[in-house]
């Protein structure tokens, strides 16, 4: 398990961090594979579910960027984008050269690390300002 859960990566919003702790579940499950010697089939089911769960992860964080009229909203969308689209490029690598170490140390830096970072720059402000919404409301 490369990704333990630290309180640090904690945005205070229970389903972005419900979301989140999934996801590191998710990159470990994939990186895992590559130090269990698990086969081919095993590896692409796990970066497919960890592809599929980022879509479905942004997704529902963007939804409550909407319905809070979070700010920053189309540039966090950007970015959201932006991973999305190498996590597909990942998988496609996968799809045509198996694996590799190169491979797993990009899925560990380009999607957990970033994760860490993005956690902390960008949804720490995000379920702060949800929580001054409600706090209105
Ligand atoms: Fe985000």
């Amino acid at each position: 398990m490369v990704f333990i859960w630290n309180n640090d990566w904690a945005t205070g919003h229970p389903l972005i961090d419900e979301q989140h702790k999934q996801l590191f579940a998710a990159i470990n499950a994939f990186l895992d594979t590559g130090t269990q010697g698990a086969s081919t089939d095993r590896m692409l089911e796990t970066l497919n579910f960890l592809n599929d769960y980022t879509i479905k992860h942004f997704f529902d964080e963007e939804q409550l960027q909407k319905k809070f009229q979070y700010p920053d909203y189309p540039r966090h969308r950007e970015i959201h984008e932006a991973l999305k689209a190498n996590v597909r490029a990942l998988m496609s690598i996968f799809i045509r050269h198996g694996t590799s170490l190169q491979l797993t140390s990009r899925v560990k830096t380009e999607v957990g690390d970033w994760l860490v970072a993005h956690i902390k720059s960008e949804d720490q402000r995000v379920a702060a300002h949800i929580r001054s919404k409600e706090l209105v409301h």
